[in-house]
């Protein structure tokens, strides 16, 4: 175990660059409860991050750049699916900081519509290449392929696809939770359980923080998307990575890592009736945006649950809002059918 501040004195010797507004609100929702009859739930704003409509790759973003900076880099190269926030976010923090931004965006299930993060991809510069590859192993290869083209024309150049700037990601997020902590502690809130969606760094990050402080709170990681490979090991593997960043002992295995792929639906950025519903209770009781692709998924495990009655009147749960918002226009289509002209629900 590591004392908050103790924690606190490591990270800060880590290269890093100011890109979030931080700390983010933490916020009760108690008409959400009141429609579920059910325990206090509380939201941590991370949608509200600032940088181009925000999200936690804001948060994942000051620690990987401030290394891409710290490296003398000229040029940013990523990828991910086209409506991917992280890309967005990303070549957002390019132009805030001067680099050039080079994304390869796979069309992999989805349509090439200038919507949501595309269309913001392509407002704050990102010079864009599509290809058709799954998400995954496939893309990285060609995110490398890329990279070490534009490296021989003699650029600068940093990827966030090597495993550093992944545990770097990790290492924000176990910020955030001693951020979230200290701010459940100043509201008198004790958390039994924190939901949240990540298949990466998000989670990890998460993960560590909680077995370095010692935290009791149960941590539910909802999965976006099903890796060719284990997750929850893959996460273990990052936190242990984020550790040695922090010069610390691995503390994390795979019984403190809970991630769950029951809410995937169909799969990658399709949105299920379960993350529709949870967008609309969302929208309709506290005037807050969800999206489709993995808020909403997360939102739905934890109505589920509390539907379920896992969780009761009691019990106080927390649920990280980790962004994604412009993808809410490109799925327009998935949305408008909820709504009649009156704008009731359908
Ligand atoms: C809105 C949103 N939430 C959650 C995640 C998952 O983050 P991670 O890959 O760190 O688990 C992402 C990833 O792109 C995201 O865009």
């Amino acid at each position: 175990m590591i004392s908050p501040q103790q924690l606190r004195a490591r990270i800060d010797r880590l290269p890093r660059v100011q890109l979030a507004h931080l700390p983010t609100p933490l916020e009760e929702l108690p008409r959400l409860s009141a429609a579920l009859g059910g325990p206090r739930i509380f939201i941590k704003r991370d949608d509200c991050t600032g940088l181009a409509f925000g999200g936690n790759k804001a948060r994942h973003n000051e620690f990987i750049l401030g290394r891409a900076l710290e490296e003398g880099a000229d040029t940013l190269v990523w990828g991910a699916g086209i409506q991917s926030n992280n890309c967005r976010q990303t070549a957002a923090a390019a132009a805030k900081l001067g680099l050039e931004c080079h994304l390869v965006l796979t069309t992999d299930h989805a349509e090439i519509e200038f919507q949501g993060n595309y269309l913001l991809d392509h407002l704050v510069g990102a010079r864009i290449e599509l290809n058709s590859e799954p998400m995954g192993p496939p893309l990285w290869n060609k995110i490398k392929e890329k990279a070490d083209s534009l490296r021989s024309e003699g650029r600068r150049v940093f990827t966030i696809a090597d495993p550093a700037s992944r545990a770097a990601a990790a290492v924000s997020y176990t910020l955030a939770l001693l951020e979230l902590r200290e701010q459940l502690d100043q509201q008198a809130v004790r958390a039994d359980a924190v939901y949240f969606s990540s298949g990466g760094s998000t989670g990890a990050g998460m993960f560590l923080g909680r077995k370095l402080l010692g935290w009791e709170a149960i941590l539910e990681a909802i999965m976006p998307i099903e890796w060719p490979f284990d997750t929850a090991s893959y996460m273990v593997r990052l936190a242990t990575d984020a550790a040695a960043l922090l010069e610390l002992e691995p503390a994390v295995t795979l019984e403190d890592v809970q991630a769950s792929p029951d809410y995937i639906g169909a799969g990658y950025g399709i949105a299920t009736p379960e993350s529709l519903e949870a967008i609309s209770l969302l929208a309709r009781r506290e005037g807050i945006l969800l999206d489709p692709v993995y808020t909403g998924k997360a939102m739905g495990a934890l109505l589920a649950d509390v539907r379920r009655g896992r969780w009761q009147k009691g019990h106080d749960l927390v649920f990280v809002h980790t962004g994604g918002t412009p993808a809410l226009f490109y799925h327009h289509r998935d949305l408008a059918p909820r709504f009649d002209s009156a704008g009731k629900e359908g």
